[in-house]
């Protein structure tokens, strides 16, 4: 018998300008939220005013993390110190694994005029913090959409949902980031593993969540899932669409500055000094 997980805490997203003045939705690594283990950040980028996002994120430093960026409108052009370069468009994903250090830019482009979007920050297990980095992506094509009941859609981003494979499948952490979409009025029963975290943002309607008669959830709004296995989420009277976000807790220290994430403050000034001499790309 499987323990459906309550709501534990929900979380208004932050506004934050990141970049070079991207106007963005702070939603997990905010003031209030800093980490649900394995994930240290989720921003959910987007505006129809060109203004707020076409300054992009120029070239800037990674270590210790990988970063899923997935992409509803317009599209983002990447370029990493590793010769890389890709431009993700809308229902694409592109997966990247900073390791021991790459330098890259995400450069929005104007097309429609509009631009939405988000980016999930995975932590690295200690071992693998200075790997060698890596980077792919994927069209919405190559994104496997399962329907977990009748007006439930599952795109399967990365992990694995229901025995399909995701986009992205070689994440270090064990995690899995899922679109979903609700019809009104359907609801989704999931179990995941007990030992995982769980969370889902809600980006677009309301829906209810967690055991009993569960939390109410309006876009846009963060909800933590408690102990147990099964994830349970009832649509509203719209259509919902959220992103549902699990993983193993590494349960390893947390040192973060910025771009870089380790486990000690040394590994950190050891980042900070390879990038001022110019070492910092392996
Ligand atoms: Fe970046």
């Amino acid at each position: 018998m499987s323990v459906t997980r309550k709501i534990i805490e929900t979380a208004d997203p932050e506004t934050a300008r990141d970049g070079a003045g991207v106007l963005l939705k702070r939603v997990l690594g905010t003031h209030n939220l800093s980490y649900i283990d394995p994930f240290l950040l989720l921003d959910h980028f987007g505006s129809e005013n060109p203004d707020d996002y076409i300054a992009g994120f120029p070239m800037h430093p990674h270590r210790g993390i990988e970063t899923v960026t997935y992409l509803l409108r317009g599209s983002v052009k990447h370029r990493d110190s590793e010769g890389n370069e890709g431009i993700i468009r809308p229902g694409g994903v592109q997966w990247m694994t900073a390791g021991s250090g790459i330098i890259h830019e995400e450069m929005p482009q104007v097309e429609d005029g509009e631009l939405e979007g988000f980016q999930l920050w995975v932590n690295l297990p200690a071992a693998s913090k200075m790997i060698d980095p890596r980077y792919r992506e994927f069209g919405s094509g190559e994104i496997p959409v399962v329907e977990a009941s009748e007006g439930v859609d599952v795109r399967v981003i990365a992990g694995r949902f229901d025995g399909t494979d995701g986009a992205v499948t070689e994440l270090e952490a064990a995690a899995g980031f899922f679109d979903v979409t609700i019809e009104g009025g359907k609801s989704l029963e999931y179990d995941l593993e007990e030992r995982d975290n769980a969370f889902v943002y809600v980006f677009r309607g309301s829906c209810t969540a967690g055991e009993g008669k569960g939390v109410a959830l309006s876009a846009p709004i963060l909800g933590v899932f408690g102990e147990g296995q099964r994830i349970s989420i009832k649509g509203g009277d719209e259509v919902a669409r959220l992103l549902l976000i699990h993983g193993k807790p590494l349960d390893e220290p947390v040192a973060r500055y910025g771009p870089f994430v380790m486990n000690t403050r040394e590994e950190i000034a050891v980042a900070l000094k390879d990038l001022s001499s110019d070492t910092f790309v392996k």
